[in-house]
């Protein structure tokens, strides 16, 4: 059953913002069409990233990483991984090694005192950065290697673009962490690529979604005002994009939506923001559709435990 957003309370002066639109108002290019171009050296360039992250990957035995080679459901990423890995555990230190071998400091577009390689997601790789104004991460958009200035520049348009929905409809302060899209020499062999940068968030950080009970997040949130503000614009916004848009963000990412302790400081962050169709997670698989669906109505339910929302008015 899909939460229930039209009566919503709105005590809190937190207007739901984003207009009614269709899919492809709010993004017109879901479909990348620099798909079709450069595809052996994007596939050279996936593939040397894939081993360049490959001393990141948790430590298993032999036996495990040859299971993942073999097995045909995993990705070509992950087979590159398991394979640099499984050799890792007869000649120790290869995957680091490799790591290194591929790594070019390049040119960055910000004077850096420190980079290094950080960690990597579905989309992008990972860099820590510290520079004399803080540390930031620079993220490399794998789908973006090996691609002309023209491929480059759509990856980027289209990354900057769900970047601007997201910080348009999530507009409570430090939601979405500033994020600045370059064309760079990325640190791959200094392959040129689309990245962004973005402020690091500090502290120890727990996925939103799937390190917390209800009672713990209830609780968190019912003691802090900023955070109270931040996770109401989220909540709202996301039932309200997803039920009478059909619009999600990738609530399934492990890591998307974080909650960082800093000393004291509790805060909410939307770190990456992968909006797409609810179509789109459907067509995917049925358990991702359901999951998707699953985490918006927990969103409902979290509302209605936090006091000033009444909770009937939010789920059927
Ligand atoms: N601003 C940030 N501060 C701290 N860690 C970050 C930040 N952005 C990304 N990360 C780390 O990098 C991982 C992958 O980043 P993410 O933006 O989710 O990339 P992807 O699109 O590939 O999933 C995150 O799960 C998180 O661990
Ligand atoms: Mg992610």
């Amino acid at each position: 059953m899909k939460p229930r957003v039209k009566d919503i309370d709105r005590s809190e002066g937190l207007d739901i913002r984003a207009p009614t639109l269709s899919a492809e108002q709010h993004i017109p290019n879901l479909h990348l069409p620099w798909e079709e171009q450069g595809i052996k050296s994007r596939f050279l360039f996936k593939s040397l990233a894939a081993v360049m992250t490959a001393s990141l990957r948790p430590k298993r035995g032999f036996i495990d990483h040859l299971g993942s080679i073999i097995n045909p459901r995993t990705s070509n990423y992950d087979r590159i991984g398991a394979l640099i890995n499984s050799i890792d555990t007869v000649l120790p230190g290869t995957a680091k090694n490799l790591s290194n071998l591929l790594y070019r400091s390049g040119r960055l577009p910000v004077q850096v005192d420190n980079i290094k390689l950080y960690t990597y997601g579905t989309a992008a790789m990972v860099f820590l950065v510290e520079t004399v104004q803080g540390r930031s991460v620079v993220k490399i958009y794998k789908k973006s290697l090996g691609n002309d200035l023209d491929g480059l520049m759509k990856v980027a348009d289209f990354y900057k673009k769900k970047y601007e929905l997201a910080k348009s409809w999530y507009d409570a302060p430090g939601l979405v962490p500033p994020t600045h899209f370059v064309i760079m020499p990325s640190p791959v062999l200094g392959s040129p690529a689309a990245a962004c940068i973005q402020s690091y968030i500090e502290g120890e950080k727990k996925d939103f979604l799937n390190d917390f009970t209800d009672m713990e997040l209830v609780n968190l949130i019912r003691q802090d005002d900023a955070l109270r503000k931040q996770f109401i614009c989220f909540a709202k916004q996301t039932i309200h994009m997803y039920c009478d848009n059909e619009l999600c963000i990738d609530l399934l990412g492990e890591g998307n939506l974080i909650l960082a302790k800093n000393d004291d400081l509790v805060t909410l962050n939307l770190i990456d923001y992968g909006i797409a169709p609810a179509s789109l997670w459907k067509s995917r698989s049925a358990e991702s559709y359901s999951k998707i669906d699953a985490y918006v109505s927990r969103l409902g339910t979290l509302l209605q435990k936090i006091s000033g929302v009444r909770g009937n008015e939010i789920l059927e």
